[in-house]
């Protein structure tokens, strides 16, 4: 009993330790962002979001075999419903994640090839839909009670020219 009490208390000892070490050593709290570094956040954050714009309006042929691209069903992002996954897709059967449902798309709707999920283009697409859903509140399951969907209220953010496959009307 005691033996069990002393090396608890030690490894108890042990983990103040180490985040004490930890506190000290390389892991510190960093200075404020200065308003370059944010401004150079932003920017980059605005190119990923703005090559998703470009993939959700079709630049990338491979995504569709039918002439479709998100952008027709989807105007605005609508009824992508970021905010609400992950969350129960009865057409898999289980919780899934925002990117598989967006590979989802591309095979079915649009019978494409799907993206790489750890891809950059997949991160793009991500960061397009989410970019358009910001302040929303995060529902994870939301949708699957099948409800309208969640109205965009903010534009996308950053600079874009119209493309060909579907339209923004937020600009
Ligand atoms: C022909 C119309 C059509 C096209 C084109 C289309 N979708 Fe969809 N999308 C749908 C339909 C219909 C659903 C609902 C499926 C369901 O709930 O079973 C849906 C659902 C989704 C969802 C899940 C929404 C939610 O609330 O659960 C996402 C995300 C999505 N689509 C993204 C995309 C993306 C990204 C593209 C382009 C690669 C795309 N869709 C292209 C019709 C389309």
């Amino acid at each position: 009993m005691k033996t069990t009490f002393t090396s608890r208390a030690l490894t108890a000892l042990g983990a103040v330790g180490l985040t004490a070490a930890f506190s000290l050593g390389s892991v510190q709290a960093r200075e404020p962002y200065t308003q370059a570094e944010l401004d150079k956040q932003q920017k980059a954050l605005w190119a990923v979001s703005k090559e998703g714009y470009d993939l959700w309006h079709g630049s990338k042929p491979s995504m569709s075999t039918n002439g479709l691209g998100c952008g027709n069903c989807h105007p605005d992002g609508a009824a992508a419903n970021p905010q609400t996954f992950p969350k129960f897709i009865p057409a898999f059967n289980r919780v899934a994640t925002f990117r598989e449902m967006i590979n989802w798309c591309i095979e079915n709707p649009q019978a494409g090839k799907a993206l790489d999920v750890t891809g950059p283009e997949m991160l793009a697409m991500e960061a397009y839909a989410f970019q358009l859903h910001r302040g929303k509140p995060i529902e994870p399951g939301l949708a699957a009670r099948q409800t309208s969907p969640v109205r965009v209220e903010y534009g996308k953010g950053f600079p874009s020219k119209p493309s060909m496959i579907g339209k923004d009307t937020r600009e």
